[in-house]
């Protein structure tokens, strides 16, 4: 009888040898016999077992992790059968990090077949398109807006609210872009979902573009995800096979088809109208709003720029109803988040979890503190333009508003820790720097603004008329907050301001400067 065996094709496995795994596993059910059928699943998202392989056997799926090539052959006889071994870890939904989260975006992640669209549909997919499709568009943007879903690339705009901008736009053609930029620091959940779960994300962008009126998306993705794009492509292919992408979307009256477009490298082109300049072939420079994209973007058209993880949680929502996801969450910030563990942690990887889940239960809890045992000093939330919380925040709850009221922000759900050793000041001059060199250099603020940040911070580092810099650095921070025209630019202040506020001992000050009136 042949045996399913799964080794993940996610960049976080492939990274530490997954695919030296696939192929000594394939080359041992050879020599042993066994029919084996190798597949290359998505991740579950629990890092520190990658390479984790798993067996379908009468009892579920036994995981077995991390798994070398130089373990294959120790392994495949307890492997194959699901039986006994050292790195046995037995039902990977039993893991106490899967155990405690609520995967509502990534229910398929680490399950599927990637590369199956029989698979999506098996384990529930399309249902959300069906009841879309059922819906006609002014209702899916009624669920959409009642789920209370916001866009989870980072400004956490309510989404129903820019599909209905879209929606009521006049134009005769009008576009669905799907921002797989993904360039904030320590966060992966795009690549997850396309490399895991591709067809979830064709899913959600094929209801937004009902929704909408679109015929036509992109799925811009930076160019660093060859394996995703791979997936996404391999995808799209199967799905204008089945008769879900072109004329007449699964049947009905709708056209829809998609393309995947690789990223120009910069970090600004993830800021929504670089990217349409660069999709439109252009250099990535951010564009002065008005017009909004919703009114006039892509080709000048109206068009609907969403996040990955903002299409992928629509088919759910579609699916099982817009209060299933909403019942979830605190506030304002309803759902699920998948956030991202990363940096010295003991648990990284990806946990989705309902707003509300406190940043020290995050890190401390269910990261379990750093993997080298030294103490937290920081942990940056939100990507590079994120704020530094201390240890006396982590009472702060995942929550857009909460973090706010910090001077923080959520962003794309990255979570990066920072030990004891590290120099706050170099964090604040690598913000300042990180804008200098990311700059689209449209306006001044940014441009020149982020060159005259690294100067003052390496004057105050060497002691050079150590409190007028700091009084400088701070009047600096708050014409680059108010005064540029994007938020790269305009969020630098917040890393720079909040290790200046938490750390000052860092930048030889007792406290922070208080910016005279
Ligand atoms: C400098 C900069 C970089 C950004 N990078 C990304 C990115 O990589 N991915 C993303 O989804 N949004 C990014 N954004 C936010 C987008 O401009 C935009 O708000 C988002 O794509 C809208 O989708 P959402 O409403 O689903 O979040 C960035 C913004 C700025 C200012
Ligand atoms: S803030 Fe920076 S990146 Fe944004 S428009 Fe101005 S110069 Fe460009």
């Amino acid at each position: 009888m042949s045996v399913r065996v799964f080794v993940p094709g996610d960049m976080a496995a492939v990274a530490v040898g997954a695919d030296q795994v696939a192929a000594a596993i394939a080359a041992e059910a050879r020599r042993l016999g066994r029919e084996v059928e190798i597949v290359r699943n998505g991740s579950r998202g629990i890092f520190e077992l990658e390479p984790l392989v798993e067996v379908e056997t009468a009892a579920g799926r036994i995981g077995y992790g991390p798994v070398y090539a130089e373990d294959v052959a120790g392994l495949t006889a307890s492997l194959f059968d699901g039986a006994d071994h050292p790195k046995r870890v037995g039902r990977p939904e039993e893991l106490p990090f899967l155990k405690r989260q609520t995967r509502l975006t990534f229910a398929r992640c680490g399950i599927v077949d990637p590369g199956s669209l029989e698979d999506y549909r098996a384990h529930g997919g399309w249902k959300g398109l069906e009841r879309a499709l059922e819906l006609g568009p002014e209702k899916i943007v009624d669920a959409v807006k009642a789920s209370g879903l916001r866009g989870r690339g980072g400004a956490g705009f309510p989404t129903g609210i820019k599909w209905d901008t879209v929606r009521r736009a006049a134009g005769p053609r009008k576009y669905v872009v799907c921002n797989a930029d993904e360039g904030d620091s320590g966060t992966f959940a795009d690549r997850m979902i396309m490399e895991g779960d591709p067809f979830l994300l064709i899913e959600g962008m094929v209801i937004a573009g009902i929704a909408v009126g679109a015929t036509r998306g992109y799925v811009y993705v930076r160019s660093e995800y060859p394996l995703a794009i791979a997936a996404l492509e391999r995808a799209i292919e199967a799905c204008r096979h089945a008769g879900l992408l072109g004329q007449g979307v699964a049947g009905s009256a709708h056209a829809f088809d998609l393309e995947v477009r690789e990223g120009a490298g910069a970090y600004v082109c993830g800021e929504e109208t670089a990217l349409l300049d660069s999709i439109e072939g252009k250099r990535g420079q951010v564009r002065a709003k008005p017009p909004l994209p919703a009114h006039a973007g892509l080709f000048g058209r109206p068009t609907l720029i969403n996040n990955v993880l903002s299409l992928a949680a629509v088919p759910f929502i579609l699916a099982e109803g817009a209060d299933a996801y909403r019942d979830y969450g605190m506030g304002r910030s309803r759902g699920t988040m998948p956030i991202q563990l990363a940096g010295d942690i003991r648990n990284g990887g990806l946990f989705e979890t309902a707003f509300g889940v406190t940043l020290g239960e995050l890190v401390e809890d269910i990261g379990g503190g750093t993997l080298s045992g030294l103490a937290v000093r920081a942990v940056q939330v939100g990507g590079p333009l994120g704020a530094y919380f201390p240890p006396g925040l982590f009472d702060t709850p995942f929550d857009y508003e909460a973090f706010a009221a910090r001077d923080g922000l959520i962003g794309h759900g990255g979570v990066v820790v920072f030990n004891e050793t590290v120099d706050m000041a170099e964090q604040a001059r690598f913000a300042m720097e990180f804008c200098a060199v990311e700059s689209c250099g449209k306006c001044t603020p940014c441009r020149i603004g982020s060159v005259r940040g690294v100067e003052t911070i390496d004057k105050i580092a060497a002691g050079l008329d150590r409190g007028p810099n700091l009084t400088l650095l701070t009047e600096l921070c708050d014409t680059m907050k108010f005064g540029s025209l994007c938020a790269l630019g305009g969020f630098t202040p917040y890393p720079v301001m909040s290790a200046l506020t938490h750390f000052p001992e860092d930048f030889g000050a007792a406290r922070a400067p208080v910016p005279a009136e």
